[in-house]
């Protein structure tokens, strides 16, 4: 077999055979086949696209790239749940003890990486003493124990991946359904989950903008991860504006422990019911929907879910007091309010540059050699739809310095306040199985 033949196959717009597209990716991760006859092999992709079964194999062949996460060890079904990214987006951190409070497993490898603000990890970080430093083992017992640990990633998982995605970034073939889907599943299946919820963000802060984009990808992933053998299903939710109203890694964490009391934004509440529910019924616990959503409802308010969230905490080394003492985490030295500068409806709050406003402030890594702040970043007081009063606060800077006119003129521009009334956004567009 030669690489120039399946290039031209797909510079054809010909579909590739399973034996086709392993040869590719074993070569190209082995270091047998150059850059350059993989850069005009994705740039084939890009116009002529990839049929399911090329898409299902293809990610196949990437999860077989590297190692594979093994969690047979952890009884019952493993649900994972992935969210495409976004501003502000602190469902993992609810979702892991809240899910788990129904006793499904929550096995969750996560990570730092670049952004806005941290990752699930440097998040949890922000509780004094916990650490996500325990070996496989550890993670296995922990997960079987108390139903829920988190983990930093470990192995070599999908090299072909990381190869291909630093080529797709400067080959200009990123944007393209096929390669986006195949590499996000790829480290979703490669992670050991037996089945996968997907949260597809579309808008201003979203990857996928736009809600047709979102969709399509939504559907591309969720055909790989059942063809593939792993139950998976996706929802599109709104990224127009952040999710929730803190964005920051502590002020997260406090958002995520009052979500927990029951005492949450709206948006992040219904989310968090919404992906969990479907967490929960992929697990086989409960029969409906309706069922699964009524029962982390009520554990929202009766207070296991945060019950569940302490042990997690603590079994990992964490200060669990921090549930009934959110003051014990990281804070800025300086609070400043945003007032309005005139009366009306806030009718955007642009979620990118919200997320670049907490970056400036020190939230996230720029690079991956950055230090985080954990305890800067930003609360949201309005949501669009909300009415505003001239000189009433739109949202509370927390800083760790007094220079902050920078960071007021980029927020300033980035919310917009309208003379007539304005409807909130919906929070969920679609459910695709
Ligand atoms: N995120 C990924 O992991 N892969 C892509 O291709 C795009 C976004
Ligand atoms: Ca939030």
């Amino acid at each position: 077999m030669r690489m120039y033949d399946i290039i031209e196959k797909k510079r054809d717009g010909e579909n590739l055979s399973k034996e086709e597209i392993r040869f590719f990716i074993d070569g190209y991760t082995n270091g047998d086949i150059p850059d350059y006859q993989v850069s005009a092999f994705l740039m084939s992709v890009f116009f002529r696209d990839m049929s399911e079964a090329e898409r299902a194999e293809l990610t196949t062949a990437m999860v077989e790239s590297g190692d594979q996460v093994d969690l047979s060890a952890i009884s019952g079904i493993k649900v994972d749940k992935h969210s495409t990214g976004g501003v502000g987006d602190t469902t993992t951190l609810i979702l892991a003890p809240l899910v788990a409070s129904l006793d499904v497993p929550v096995a969750k490898m996560s990570g730092r990486g670049l952004g806005h603000t941290g990752g699930t990890i440097d998040k949890l970080e922000s509780v004094p003493g916990f650490h996500v430093e325990i070996s496989s083992e550890e993670f296995v017992d922990l997960v079987n124990q108390n139903k829920v640990a988190v983990v930093g990633q470990t192995g070599n998982l999908t090299p072909a991946d990381k190869k291909l995605y630093s080529l797709r970034d400067v080959t200009a073939t990123v944007n393209s359904i096929p390669l986006i889907a195949s590499s996000i599943m790829s480290k979703k299946i490669a992670s050991g989950a037996d089945a996968i919820v997907l949260d597809v963000k579309t808008g201003a802060g979203a990857f996928m903008k736009e809600l047709g984009d979102a969709k399509e990808l939504a559907e591309a992933m969720v055909s790989i991860g059942n063809r593939v053998g792993r139950n998976t299903m996706a929802v599109i939710s709104d990224m127009s504006q952040p999710l929730g109203n803190a964005i920051g890694n502590a002020l997260e964490v406090r958002e995520a422990i009052e979500t927990l009391q029951g005492n949450g934004p709206q948006d992040l509440t219904d989310l968090c019911l919404e992906l969990g529910s479907q967490m929960v019924l992929l697990a086989n616990k409960v029969d409906t929907l309706d069922e699964a959503r009524d029962r982390l409802a009520e554990n929202l308010n009766n207070g296991k879910a945060l019950e569940q969230f302490k042990a997690f905490i603590a079994s990992q080394g964490g200060d669990s007091t921090v549930a009934d003492h959110p003051d014990l985490l990281p804070q800025a030295s300086y609070t400043f309010d945003l007032p309005a500068e005139k009366s009306g409806t806030v009718s955007e709050i642009i979620a990118d540059n919200i997320g670049t406003a907490a970056m400036m402030l020190g939230a996230g890594r720029a690079t991956k050699e950055s230090e985080i702040d954990l305890s800067v970043g930003i609360v949201l007081r309005k949501k669009i739809g909300d009415p505003v009063q001239k000189g009433e606060s739109l949202l509370t800077i927390h800083a760790n310095t007094s220079a902050v006119d920078n960071v007021k003129d980029k927020l300033y521009a980035s919310i917009s306040i309208a003379d007539e009334a304005v409807e909130a956004l919906p929070l969920i567009y679609d459910n695709i199985t």
